[in-house]
């Protein structure tokens, strides 16, 4: 949690709850921290992380390019001002209107299986994924770069894959991996780019190596940095980088009233958000920092443990298991941190739930910047309506 108390309650009091806040300062200074690691890299934000509008403007600003991987994206990529070489767009199916959107704004698309060279838009620019089917440590669910991953082509078909790109006409300009995403071990990365760098032979020099994202909020970006440009250097190529997590998850923490107590056995502390403002607990057993914003008389040592549980029918809905609070009270706010990442770009409508507002602390005051779904909008697509 970056943001003061004062300033969470004020958030919440004005725009209510569940809500998700971000503060701008820790976004600029994750990305003035990605710079000093990556130094000539060109940093491209995996949207999928966080593709609030008001972000992507802040870091289209500062010269930050995008990785999309649907229609949306890409439509979102470009009502911010970007193309060219600012897009990049991946994916392990892509659709005809997203290799069409791709192609009319000059994007590069990251080719994920060797059949793409007959499905690309006619001389596209092009980098071939590389699964290196490598352990790594994270959760089954975020491992990309694993054997039984969907992604990419194994490291003996990468060189016939950029050969078969040229030869239909498109411009192959390099290979791209990523092994996946909250990645525990930062020499899984080395050993993930140095399974590129043995391909040197039989690719030749290579305009561009792009090694993806995957880092923990606290990875050792300048070891990852080093690897990464120890292999680009290997290709002579341009370094590129994909961080999504990295960038956006600190800065965001999900604000979260208590509704009520139960005790069964299990002390169970319930909140006006769960599963459909927060699936990351329950769809990979993420653990987000939980901070109560409540004044506290009691010891800590006198503090009871508590499952924080969401208001969804679901077994599984909960944010956190066994977590020490102080005694609450309905109406008390808890700050859910760490959470600016694939939080509120998860959230979903389920039970006709309306998604949680968002709101940006820049330093100097509170912009709304996405108002809560109503009922009606989130059924709004239905026929008749
Ligand atoms: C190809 C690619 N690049 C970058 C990312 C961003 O990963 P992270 O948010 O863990 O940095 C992802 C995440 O799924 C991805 O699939």
């Amino acid at each position: 949690m970056t943001l003061p108390r004062a300033q969470l309650l004020t958030a919440a009091d004005r725009f209510g709850t569940p809500l998700y806040v971000y503060d701008a300062a820790e976004l600029d200074a994750a990305l003035a921290r990605v710079r000093s690691a990556f130094g000539k890299g060109r940093v491209y934000y995996a949207m999928k992380a966080n593709p609030n509008l008001t972000l992507l403007r802040r870091l289209r600003a500062a010269g930050v390019g995008f990785e999309c991987v649907s229609a949306g994206e890409i439509a979102r990529a470009e009502h911010v001002g970007a193309s060219g070489d600012a897009l990049l767009v991946n994916g392990p199916a892509k659709s005809a209107e997203e290799y069409a959107a791709g192609a009319r704004l000059g994007a590069t698309f990251i080719v994920d299986r060797a059949e793409e060279a007959a499905l690309l838009p006619p001389r596209s620019k092009a980098l071939v994924r590389v699964n290196p089917a490598l352990a790594v440590s994270t959760h089954d669910h975020l491992a990309t770069g694993a054997a039984s991953s969907k992604f990419g082509v194994t490291p003996e078909q990468a060189p016939g894959v950029l050969r078969a790109l040229r030869a239909a006409g498109h411009d192959a300009r390099g290979l791209h991996v990523h092994i996946g995403s909250a990645i525990r071990d930062a020499s899984d990365f080395s050993a993930a780019f140095a399974r590129l760098a043995e391909l040197r032979p039989q690719t030749g020099e290579l305009e561009v190596l792009d090694v993806g994202g995957g880092w923990g909020v606290d990875a050792d970006l300048l070891g990852i940095a080093q690897a990464a440009w120890g292999a680009a250097t290997v290709f002579g190529a341009q370094l590129w980088v994909e961080p999504g997590r990295y960038l956006v998850a600190r800065a965001g923490t999900l604000l979260t009233r208590v509704v009520g107590t139960k005790r069964t056995g299990r002390n169970f502390l319930l909140t006006d958000a769960g599963m459909t403002e927060l699936l990351r607990p329950m769809l990979y057993g993420a653990q987000h920092p939980i901070t109560a914003l409540w004044d506290d008389p009691q010891p800590a040592a006198a503090r009871e443990r508590w499952d924080v549980a969401g208001p969804a029918c679901e077994s599984g809905d909960l944010l956190a298991r066994d977590v020490s609070l102080p005694s609450p009270r309905p109406g008390d706010l808890l700050a859910v941190g760490e959470a600016g990442a694939y939080g509120a770009s998860m959230s979903s409508s389920y039970l006709t739930r309306s998604r949680p507002a968002e709101a940006l602390w820049d330093g100097t005051g509170w912009t709304l910047i996405r108002r809560r779904e109503t009922p009606q909008e989130v059924w709004a697509a239905e026929v008749p309506s």
